[in-house]
């Protein structure tokens, strides 16, 4: 009797934590799917602000920048939330396509006055194990760049202006230069980006590159207005998404020819100067205005005007990329105890480095991180 009631009461205590289980899943999936809706919080800024620092002076952007960074504070407290979020984006589906980092044109945009406080940081570490695919985009001559990587150095002519035609000028050069490589897709990062091409490769096989796919982070929670300049003084309002340059991205070359008769030659200075706007506001233009291809959005890319520390330290070799930045004199770089102290590598970037390809010579031997 005993026994039988011990039987009853196991079964029932099974049925129930079956249920509950049930309960869970929903509940998880539930919550997964609302993570998603918000994921593209407005979490950082872009150019635009820059571009807002020319017209209005300093002091209104700094308004604007701490409002972003309270913003930012706030959604650390929903730490957990990137994390989550990037690793559902990471269950891929089998790829579309088999490609290889050599299908892939890595733009990086700099000037020369950061060659060394950046651009060498880069070299030393992801541009390293990917010579044949990255093309350094600047604004001046400089020997020892060239020693390094030859004609993958490549002199825009444009001006060394932080300006909004400055950068777009050497955005036209960028896409230009993809189009005559042949690859079958463009990358744009800057000069402060760690791209992490083995995720980066991952990510894009998933997608034809025939098929029209514009890849990257919204820069705002919400679409940009802008106002299209016509001809005959007439404007027009338009929307857009757009994905923010700092954090990097990614157009197939099936949408980039489409994009051509806009961005081709002097065109893209020109689309620019049509809506005043800056060179990555000017490409989500195009592509989601003109064109009606909508962004894919992706969370694997980060900018130094997102909180860093909100990279979930164990999912850091799952991004795209990675970035670093200063805000009112702290640092803003990812949260990861890696194989070099932060005084010896305050970007972050060399012990990121060591944490995906351990056998670089200069990696300290065997890191328990
Ligand atoms: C920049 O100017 C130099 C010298 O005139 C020229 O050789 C080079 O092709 C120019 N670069 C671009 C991207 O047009
Ligand atoms: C940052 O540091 C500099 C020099 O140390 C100082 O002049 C400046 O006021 C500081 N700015 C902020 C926002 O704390």
């Amino acid at each position: 009797m005993l026994k039988n009631n011990g039987k009853k009461t196991a079964i029932s205590v099974a049925s129930t934590a079956c249920l509950c289980l049930l309960l869970l899943l929903v509940a998880v999936q539930h919550h997964r799917v609302q993570v998603d809706d918000s994921e593209t919080g407005g979490e950082e800024r872009s150019l635009l602000q820059d571009a807002a620092r020319e017209d209005a002076g300093g002091a209104q952007v700094k308004k604007g920048f701490s409002a972003y960074f309270t913003k930012l504070t706030r959604g650390r407290r929903e730490a957990e939330k990137p994390a989550r979020s990037s690793s559902a984006s990471a269950a891929e589906p089998p790829p579309a396509e088999d490609i290889s980092a050599d299908d892939i044109f890595i733009a990086v945009k700099t000037t020369k006055k950061f060659h060394q406080s950046r651009l060498n940081l880069l070299l030393d570490t992801w541009i390293s194990r990917n010579v044949q695919q990255t093309y350094i985009f600047t604004d001046g001559e400089d020997e020892e760049l060239k020693k390094k990587i030859g004609n993958h150095a490549i002199n825009t002519n444009c001006s060394a202006a932080h300006s909004r035609q400055a950068l777009s000028c050497k955005m036209a050069v960028e896409y230009d230069k993809f189009i005559e490589s042949g690859k079958k897709w463009f990358c744009h990062v800057d000069d402060d980006n760690y791209v992490n091409v083995r995720t980066l490769v991952k990510h894009l096989s998933q997608y034809p590159h025939t098929q029209d796919m514009y890849i990257g982070k919204p820069s705002l929670d919400r679409p940009i207005e802008a106002t299209e300049r016509l001809g005959d003084n007439k404007m027009k309002p338009v929307n857009f998404w757009f994905a923010t340059g700092g954090a990097g991205f990614c157009v197939s070359r099936g949408l980039a020819l489409k994009m051509s008769p806009w961005a081709s030659g002097g065109h893209f200075m020109n689309t620019a100067e049509k809506i005043r706007l800056p060179d990555d506001c000017t490409i989500g233009y195009i592509i989601e205005s003109v064109l009606g291809v909508p962004l894919t959005r992706s969370n694997l890319f980060h900018s130094h005007l997102e909180n860093l520390q909100q990279v979930s330290r164990s999912e850091i070799h799952k991004q795209i990329t990675l970035s670093y930045g200063m805000f009112e004199n702290k640092s803003n770089i990812i949260n990861l105890k890696g194989a070099f102290p932060v005084e010896e590598d305050p970007s972050r970037f060399k012990s990121v480095h060591c944490l995906l390809y351990p056998d670089t010579p200069w990696c300290p031997p065997q890191v328990a991180f």
